[in-house]
């Protein structure tokens, strides 16, 4: 409708001089004339010239008087004209009229005070001139300079700055506006009608969305342990809060382990695999599982007097072992691949750590592995690793056990079982199971083993030096934390950032 009028009156007419009052012209609101016309400038159908003017509006004091009529003369009608002491005229008017009215009254030569305090009128007839102007600016009429300042001086009006616009034809001028786009569409292109369409304009000036605050992903985020557990570090009075993987590293600190470096995805399969006697034709060595390089497909630098020994003990044998009896090859063991556990780590460190008069040592790691699987509820390609393992003298199976049952009561598993299992690199090896409360079921939660002689030796550590070692996911505890039962909501481009952002802060426990 406004915009209609605005554009048709343009068509026949060079100019609208005063928006307000071609909107009260057509009984329009000016407001809703307002905006098409910044609507319209914008497009520049019209240009639009700001014009400002000022208007009187009344005060509360003086839309009262336009009602009533002014002090000064509802005062005059209260006097008789045989005249009225003071007192008596004071009774009969508001103690706001009789003041003001008395001073108008006076100045304006309407009244006048006799001796002995008696009131009376001066002239027979008045006109109360301040209601007719008052009534005139509310009904939006215009009044002279000089009684403007007069009731604007008696705070009966005070001024209002009205914006408005005057209008003329702008570059773009049309009589009706075509309705801009803001997208291109394929129907768009195949009717061909994208060379009549007018394409609304970029406004760069326009501010995106606020952003939101961050928010921790739960394999890092902040939880909550509770204060009752009195023989850890959290013990007190207070809660604390830390990261799940932070919590991790702070129990391995606790325990007095150093982190390993980690650093580095690619590894090569010596370290992942041959170090770690892992015979060639082992199915995890397929590319079915493992990530191999394509650039650069292999690795230039081996410790090549080490890797001799590792030949000969997966070829045939050494200290008490048999070997495996195999013809190993020097190709597979250059193949670069995204490592596929961190205990390639643990092979290089414990590697570095027999090129040096021996010294016991614990380390942990906890970083991304890579593993080339069929992603499903509890799989993924890449996940997170918690490694932790010890060297020393006279290490037994107890000492794993029990390093274990020290860990993982750190982590709010107190019930532990394990089953014999198989890694090549570990013998005995044990799968590690807890007991989940809640679930109230056991969960397989680790891996875990005696490093093989076969892999200890050959690096050149000392034959009596044994290596007790564990592995799990983080993603594992973090799942059943949150009660999350697919892994591709926690990790991952299906992660749903709604659970992140609303996820509260969890009890890292698996009680
Ligand atoms: N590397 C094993 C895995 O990937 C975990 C493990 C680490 C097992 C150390 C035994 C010893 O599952």
């Amino acid at each position: 409708m406004a915009e209609e009028a605005v554009l048709g009156f343009l068509e026949k007419n060079e100019e609208i001089p005063d928006s307000g009052q071609f909107a009260d012209e057509r009984g329009l609101s000016h407001d809703e004339i307002v905006n098409v016309i910044k609507s319209l400038n914008g497009f520049r159908l019209v240009d639009a010239e700001d014009i400002k003017k000022e208007k009187w509006v009344l005060t509360n004091e003086g839309a009262t008087y336009a009602a009533t009529g002014s002090p000064e003369f509802q005062l005059f009608l209260a006097i008789p004209e045989e005249g009225i002491s003071r007192e008596e005229l004071q009774r009969k008017l508001d103690a706001s009229v009789f003041k003001i009215g008395f001073q108008q009254g006076i100045k304006n030569k309407w009244i006048e005070m006799g001796k002995s305090q008696a009131v009376s009128r001066k002239v027979q007839k008045v006109d109360d001139k301040v209601k007719d102007l008052l009534l005139q600016i509310q009904g939006g009429k215009a009044i002279n300079r000089e009684d403007a300042d007069a009731l604007k001086r008696r705070k009966l009006i005070a001024p209002l700055t009205w914006k408005g616009y005057s209008v003329k034809k702008g570059p773009k001028y049309a009589s009706k506006r075509k309705k801009a786009v803001t997208d291109l569409t394929r129907d768009n292109l195949l009717r061909g009608d994208w060379k009549d369409l007018e394409f609304k304009e970029y406004n760069f000036l326009a501010k995106g969305l606020p952003p939101e605050g961050g928010h921790l992903h739960p394999l890092l985020k902040a939880r909550m342990i509770s204060c009752e557990r009195k023989n850890s570090f959290y013990s007190g009075n207070h809660c604390l809060c830390i990261q799940v993987r932070r919590q991790v590293q702070m129990i391995f600190l606790q325990m007095g382990f150093e982190e390993m470096p980690t650093n580095n995805y690619v590894e090569s399969s010596f370290w992942n695999f041959d170090a770690l006697f892992q015979p060639q034709q082992h199915p995890a060595r397929d590319s079915h599982d493992t990530f191999f390089l394509q650039e650069p497909s292999t690795t230039k630098l081996l410790p090549e007097d080490y890797v001799e020994r590792v030949k000969q003990i997966h070829e045939s044998g050494g200290y008490d072992s048999r070997g495996y009896g195999y013809v190993w090859k020097r190709e597979e063991a250059n193949k670069n691949l995204l490592r596929t556990h961190t205990t390639a780590v643990s092979s290089r460190m414990l590697y570095l750590l027999a090129q040096q008069p021996f010294a016991p040592k614990r380390y942990y790691s906890i970083d991304r592995v890579f593993r080339n699987e069929a992603v499903d509820r509890t799989h993924l390609a890449e996940f997170h690793q918690i490694e932790g393992l010890i060297c020393d003298r006279g290490l037994s199976l107890g000492d794993l056990q029990g390093v274990l049952h020290d860990f993982f009561a750190r982590l709010g598993m107190s019930k532990l079982r394990f089953k014999p299992a198989y890694n090549p690199y570990t013998e005995p090896s044990m799968e590690i199971f807890g007991y989940h409360e809640g679930f109230k079921k056991w969960v397989e939660v680790g891996n875990s083993g005696m490093f093989r002689p076969e892999m200890l030796c050959p690096m050149g550590l000392p034959e009596d030096v044994q290596v007790i070692a564990w592995g799990l996911s983080l993603e594992r505890p973090t799942m059943i934390l949150y009660g999350i039962d697919n892994i591709r909501d926690l990790f991952g481009h299906k992660v749903n950032l709604d659970l992140i952002k609303s996820n509260p802060i969890c009890r890292l426990g698996l009680q």
